[in-house]
C-alpha cells in the first residue's frame, strides 16, 4: 500500500473513530426548571461523566409541545422538570418511553405516585405550592392591603396589577387553572378567571416571569409557585410570599426520557444521576428552592414547608390527562385568553 493510500485510511479511521465517540458523548436536554438551575445540571452532569450536554430551557407546555411536533423524529433525549401534568400527559401519548432508574429506592411516595401514573414514563424530583409573591414596597407605597385568599385577587383594587402566565405555555399556571377547578368546581372557577382577567395586566410565556417582574416594581403581584416568590426575596427584592386562605393546589415537578431518543443510555445516566441526593441537594445553591424528591437530599431552611401549607389533594391522573388537559386549555382559550385586554 503507497504511504498516501495508508495516510488516507489512517485519516478516514479516526474521523469514524472520533464522530463514534462524539455520538456517544452527547445529550439533548430539555430542561423546563428554573434557567439557573438548568445551567447548573448541565455543567454538574457534565463534569460528572464527561457527556457533553445541549441544553434548552422552555416552560412544561412549550416543551410537551416541542417533543409532540417532534414526535416523528425525535430530537431530544431527556425532558427534565416542569410540571407534571404535561409529563403525564406526553406518557399517555406514548411520546416518553419506560424506564425504572435502579436509584428509585430513595425517592419520596409523590414522586413515585408519578411513576405509577404514568406506568414508569415519568417520575417526580421535586414538588412545590402554588400561591403568589406581592411587592411589599409598592404595596406600602399605594396603601393596599396584601392579599391573602384568592377572593382577594379578584378585588377592583387590585385592578392592572396582577401578572399570571398563560397556561397554554407554562404549568404554573396550568397547575393555577387546574387548582381553581378542584377549589371552586369549575362553572365558578371560570367565572373566577374572567374576573381575575380585570386585574391582570399581562400572561407572560414563563411561570416564574409574574413574580420576577414584581421583583423588579413592574407589577403589584405575581401568581407563582411559593418557592420562585421566595427565590426573588432571597435575591434581595422585597417580595412576600403568600400561601392562599382558602388553600392551593401543587405541583410534582417530574422527568422523562423522550420515546426514540438518540443517546438512550445517557439519557438513562442523567435519569439516574437526578435521582441522586448529590444532584438534587445542589438546587438550593441557585436558589432554587423545591422540595427535593430524593428523602436524602439537602433542603433550604428557606424551602417552603409544605406540610404548613393548606393542601388541596390535587387529582394528577385527570388534571394530567391528555382529553382533560386539552379540554380546559381550550376553554380557558375560547373564555379567558381570547377576552379583550384591560
Ligand atoms: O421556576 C421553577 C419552576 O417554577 C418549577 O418549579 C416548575 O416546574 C417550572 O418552573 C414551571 O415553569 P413553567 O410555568 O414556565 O412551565
Amino acid at each position: 500500500m503507497s504511504p498516501l493510500r495508508r495516510l488516507s485510511l489512517l485519516v478516514a479511521l479516526t474521523l469514524a473513530t472520533a464522530g463514534a465517540a462524539q455520538a456517544q458523548g452527547r445529550l439533548t436536554l430539555y430542561c423546563s426548571s428554573d434557567e439557573a438551575w438548568c445551567q447548573q445540571a448541565k455543567t454538574e452532569f457534565e463534569k460528572a461523566t464527561g457527556i457533553r450536554v445541549d441544553m434548552t430551557r422552555k416552560s412544561s407546555g412549550e416543551t410537551y409541545a416541542q417533543i409532540k411536533a417532534e414526535g416523528s423524529n425525535p430530537r431530544g433525549d431527556v425532558w427534565w422538570g416542569g410540571t407534571g401534568d404535561p409529563h403525564l400527559q406526553a406518557a399517555e401519548e406514548n411520546l416518553t418511553q419506560v424506564y425504572v432508574s435502579p436509584n428509585r429506592r430513595r425517592i419520596a411516595e409523590f414522586a413515585i405516585n408519578q411513576a405509577k401514573a404514568s406506568k414508569d414514563r415519568t417520575i417526580g424530583i421535586y414538588s412545590g405550592a402554588l400561591g403568589w409573591g406581592y411587592n411589599d414596597e409598592m404595596l406600602k407605597k399605594e396603601g393596599l392591603p396584601a392579599p391573602q385568599c384568592w377572593a382577594d385577587l379578584i378585588k377592583p383594587i387590585y385592578k392592572g396589577k396582577i401578572q399570571i402566565a398563560n397556561p397554554n405555555s407554562s404549568g404554573t399556571a396550568y397547575t393555577a387553572l387546574a387548582t381553581l377547578v378542584q377549589l371552586m368546581g369549575e362553572k365558578d372557577a371560570f367565572n373566577y378567571l374572567k374576573a381575575l382577567h380585570k386585574n391582570v395586566n399581562q400572561y407572560t410565556k414563563s411561570g416564574s416571569a409574574p413574580v420576577k417582574a414584581a421583583g423588579a416594581g413592574e407589577t403589584l403581584i405575581g401568581i407563582v409557585f411559593m418557592h420562585d416568590a421566595v427565590s426573588v426575596a432571597d435575591a434581595g427584592r422585597p417580595i412576600k410570599t403568600v400561601a392562599p386562605c382558602e388553600g392551593t393546589g401543587y405541583e410534582i415537578g417530574s422527568m422523562s426520557i423522550i420515546r426514540g431518543a438518540r443517546n438512550l443510555e445517557n439519557a438513562k445516566k442523567f435519569y439516574d444521576w437526578a435521582l441522586t441526593a448529590e444532584s438534587q441537594g445542589r438546587a438550593k445553591d441557585v436558589k432554587s428552592y423545591q422540595v427535593p424528591s430524593n428523602l436524602d437530599a439537602a433542603v433550604s431552611p428557606l424551602t417552603p414547608d409544605l406540610s404548613r401549607i393548606k393542601l388541596i389533594n390535587y387529582d394528577f391522573a385527570k388534571f394530567g390527562s391528555s382529553a382533560e388537559r386539552r379540554r380546559l386549555l381550550k376553554k380557558w382559550d375560547d373564555e379567558v385568553g381570547s377576552l379583550p385586554n384591560n
